[in-house]
């Protein structure tokens, strides 16, 4: 550990003697130096890999127009979403819905992708983490709309007729992709990015809009 800090010291007391005895480091330097700093910083751990520090185009984009303030272009976004949107598949069985009692451990656990997780341990989705779900819950984070009564609001009483189809499509595809749906959503690619299993988001789908489970009560 020591010897790392004393290697980033080194590092950025080089870049500052460089900008102070020539002229400033180039934006590209910088971000070179950062990548290296980065890079001697963190080690594999766990289910925590470094491919994190190299984002995928959509994140990078996304992370790009956040930092610079600059808004996407509408059509850099509509690709994000369309490319996002081809990932999503139909359930293999062709069942949408799971067990809401499950889905609301699953929507509870907050388990998963850290260095302390074991590789192949199960995760959570850690959907308290952004939405309120269930009024019994009362500890939730609200960066994400409310939930609470999901399935019930868009009038949801059989989840596999006909009327139901749209919803439950777009609850499925939110869930395997969020950003299919909204290009720089800050909702996990729970399904895409192999987060839940298929069977998980079954479960947590019941949840939603299962007319049995307790938010739709
Ligand atoms: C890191 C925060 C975060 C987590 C964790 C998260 N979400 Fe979200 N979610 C959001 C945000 C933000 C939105 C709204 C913006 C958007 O649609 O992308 C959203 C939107 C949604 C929507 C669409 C709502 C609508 O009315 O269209 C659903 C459904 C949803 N989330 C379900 C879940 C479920 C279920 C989980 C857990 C498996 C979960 N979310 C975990 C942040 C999160």
């Amino acid at each position: 550990m020591n010897r790392t800090y004393a290697l980033i010291g080194a590092a950025v007391a080089t870049a500052l003697l460089t900008a102070c005895t020539t002229s400033m480091p180039t934006s590209a330097e910088l971000d070179k130096l950062t990548q290296d700093i980065m890079a001697r910083s963190f080690r594999a751990e766990g289910q925590a890999k470094l491919d994190r520090l190299s984002p995928d185009e959509d994140n990078r984009l996304c992370a790009e127009s956040d930092q610079t303030g600059v808004a996407l272009d509408p059509k850099v976004a509509q690709a994000i979403e369309a490319r996002n949107l081809a990932t999503i598949q139909p359930p293999t069985d062709g069942k949408f819905l799971g067990d809401w009692k499950q889905g609301e451990a699953i929507a509870q656990s907050g388990a998963g992708k850290t260095w302390t997780d074991k590789e192949g341990s199960v995760n959570g989705g850690n959907c308290y983490n952004c939405h309120q779900i269930s009024k019994e819950e009362l500890s939730y984070g609200t960066l994400g709309p409310s939930l609470y009564n999901y399935g019930k609001i868009r009038g949801v009483v059989n989840p596999g007729s006909a009327e139901s189809k749209p919803i439950v499509e777009y609850t499925w595809g939110k869930l395997q992709n969020a950003r299919a749906y909204n290009a720089c959503s800050n909702m996990p690619r729970f399904g895409h990015k192999g987060i839940l299993t298929e069977a998980q988001i079954k479960h947590v789908m019941a949840l939603l809009l299962d007319p049995a489970s307790p938010i739709n009560k």
